[in-house]
């Protein structure tokens, strides 16, 4: 693996005001071409951050996709309407989606195979709510999130996603979880990667829960992370740069 990657999520905030003055001093900084970098922005804003991303070393990204291509799914957003927008990347499957929005897992598992056909390489979230981890049944929870995605997915698309391991009980908590938590889970997720995947050493596997400045070097440390997926740091753009340098010296 080389460069990590490091992806914000930017969830339901900003302005065409605000996103102006973050993305003129995220995009700049040379920190982010030390690492790979993306930002997950709200439909509205794609176009503005095409422009303003053009040329400079930070991928777009979107939060959601639909399954479908086209048609009468009022709402909905297709892959290739954002890979008109020169979307890379995009989210599937968060844990908010899931909780708040009912996406199931084979739902799932369609829209990252909508991602890929049209050119998108689609973030795979997973992760387990506190309950899960009480009752012992993380690999578990994980797995089936995993095996639907691999019930639409052949084992070469699944060599072309990034899984991002996002535990509900450390998302937006200021708790996140611990590096030796990480790297079990990790090991887990690559195993199934190794079942399932036609070439899985490529595949990166991200952590996501209050990665902040302060704990980002000892996440990114370790060798089973390949990178972060960040929600409220990749806000401010002195902490987003922070933890892009923590990830640029462990690459
Ligand atoms: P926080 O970094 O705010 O905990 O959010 C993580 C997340 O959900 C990224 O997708």
């Amino acid at each position: 693996m080389t460069k990590k990657l490091v992806a914000g999520n930017w969830k339901l905030n900003g302005s065409l005001a605000a996103n102006a003055e973050l993305v003129a001093d995220i995009a700049s900084a040379p920190e982010v071409a030390l690492v790979d970098c993306a930002v997950c922005v709200p439909y509205p804003y794609l176009a503005q951050l095409q422009a303003m991303l053009d040329g400079t070393a930070v991928a777009l990204g979107a939060q959601n996709v639909s399954e479908f291509a086209r048609g009468a799914y009022t709402g909905e957003v297709s892959a290739s309407m954002l890979a008109e927008f020169a979307c890379c990347y995009v989210i599937v499957g968060h844990s908010e989606r899931r909780a708040l929005f009912a996406e199931q897992d084979e739902q799932v598992g369609r829209k990252a195979a909508a991602a890929l056909a049209a050119g998108l390489t689609p973030v795979v979230c997973v992760g387990e709510t506190l309950e899960e981890r009480d009752a012992g049944l993380v690999m578990q929870v994980i797995g089936r999130q995993l095996d639907a995605v691999g019930s639409v997915l052949d084992a070469n698309a699944l060599s072309r996603i990034v899984v991002a391991y996002e535990p509900v009980w450390a998302i937006g908590s200021g708790r996140s979880a611990s590096v030796a938590q990480v790297v079990e889970v990790h090991e887990g997720i690559r195993a199934w990667l190794v079942r399932h995947c036609e070439a899985p050493a490529g595949v990166r596997i991200l952590y996501g829960g209050s990665v902040k400045p302060d704990n980002a070097a000892e996440l990114f440390a370790a060798a089973e992370v390949d990178g972060g997926l960040i929600g409220g740091a990749s806000l401010v753009a002195r902490d987003f740069l922070a933890i892009c340098r923590a990830a640029a010296i462990q690459s």
